[in-house]
């Protein structure tokens, strides 16, 4: 792809994800509370309505692959909204996966809610998830991108990779600068400080590792990441962990989603700075799919409606969680987190090669045994 095409890109989802987000409210709301006391009639229903569920699940066991604040808070607002108890449990996207594989014949989880979506494409090639048409899609700024053809999976939220250099650390070594490029990070003075997750357990290093693929081709791109890898000081389990290790001093860079060094730096008061790879980053959209063989599947319908809905979703700056919204009238708490210079990002086929991408990462690259957590 030519740099022309990639900003073309890049200006195309700017002007979706900016421009459609302020239209007008989303058309769909989610269905009622279980808990709520049945309506006195006052009317006969119109004949056409399809008639209201009544819901029987009174609990939810949910995936959750974000920040553990923001799952944290849905978890709230969803047992306040709905009177159905929510547990889940905070997994980095590869272990999440690793844990829908092994649970194939008795899944302890009723819906998985975040992560880039490369993981649920596995899981669906894999057999794993169940489709729902939910009346939300409706909702959807970009149905096409955002939304499983089979309707097997569905997009929450848009993210894009960026990097966070300590700021101590480049006052500490005159003549250094935070890096504008994938190739920066290759330069001397950044030898064994640089910190990013490992891809079989992160979303965000996978969405890396599939980013300079898919910028350099397979080729040069493989050369690049042996050589990446030889500059990182240690790999990390959880995709947002080496902004705070960075900015704790640990190293000099990392690579994380631009979202979570906007946390880092605004709440947390950490000393980082916030740039972006010149010639193109990638971006996830953080998914969502409900679980083959749920044990809970109204209450999973129900918290797939509602996640889709710009209720749901204007909820994540509350919880320190800055992506960017799917639905339409959501207004976006950090625009300037998409005003950058996006690749064409390749979802379908990231997911398809998930499995022989870490794999050879793996063998051949940077084993996964002692990530930091
Ligand atoms: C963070 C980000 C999310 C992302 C997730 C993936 O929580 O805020 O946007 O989807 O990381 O987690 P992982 O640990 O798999 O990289």
């Amino acid at each position: 792809m030519t740099a022309k095409q990639v900003r073309q890109c890049m200006i195309f989802i700017l002007i979706a994800a900016v421009m459609l987000a302020a239209c007008a409210p989303a058309s769909t709301e989610a269905p009622p509370a279980a808990t709520e006391a049945p309506q006195e009639a006052t009317e006969a229903p119109a004949p056409t309505e399809a008639p209201v569920e009544e819901i029987t699940d009174t609990e939810l066991n949910v995936l959750c692959t974000p920040q553990e604040q923001w799952c944290q808070g849905m978890k709230q607002e969803f047992e306040a909204k709905y009177g159905i108890t929510v547990n889940y449990v905070r997994m980095s996207s590869g272990e999440a996966l690793a844990r829908v594989q092994a649970e194939k014949d008795n899944p302890q989880f009723d819906i998985w809610w975040g992560g880039p979506i490369d993981s649920f494409v596995a899981a669906k090639g894999e057999g794993l998830l169940e489709a729902y048409d939910s009346p939300n899609y409706a909702n959807l700024s970009d149905p096409v991108k955002m939304k499983d053809a089979d309707n097997q999976w569905v997009g929450v939220y848009v993210g894009t990779l960026g990097f966070a250099t300590n700021t101590d650390w480049l006052a500490a070594n005159p003549g250094t600068s935070a890096p504008t490029s994938w190739d920066d990070l290759l330069k001397p003075e950044f030898k064994g400080q640089v910190m990013v997750a490992h891809p079989s357990s992160s979303g965000t290093s996978y969405t890396a590792l599939a980013t300079v693929l898919q910028l350099r081709g397979e080729e040069a791109g493989w050369e690049y990441l042996t050589q990446y890898a030889g500059q990182v000081a240690q790999f990390t389990k959880s995709g947002a962990a080496p902004a705070k290790f960075v900015g704790q001093g640990e190293a000099a860079v990392a690579i994380v989603f631009s979202h979570d060094i906007v946390n880092e730096i605004e709440n947390n008061k950490l000393p980082l700075v916030l740039t972006f790879p010149e010639e193109g980053t990638g971006y996830e959209i953080g998914g969502m799919a409900i679980l083959k063989g749920a044990k809970h599947p109204q209450a999973a319908r129900l918290w797939f409606d509602w996640a889709l809905t710009p209720e749901a979703q204007a909820l994540g700056p509350t919880y320190a969680a800055y992506q960017a919204p799917t639905v339409t009238g959501v207004e976006l708490s950090h625009p300037e987190l998409l005003e950058v210079n996006l690749i064409d990002y390749d979802f379908i086929w990231a997911g398809e090669h998930k499995k022989e991408f870490v794999d050879k990462f793996t063998n051949e690259i940077a084993g996964a045994d002692n990530l930091k957590e």
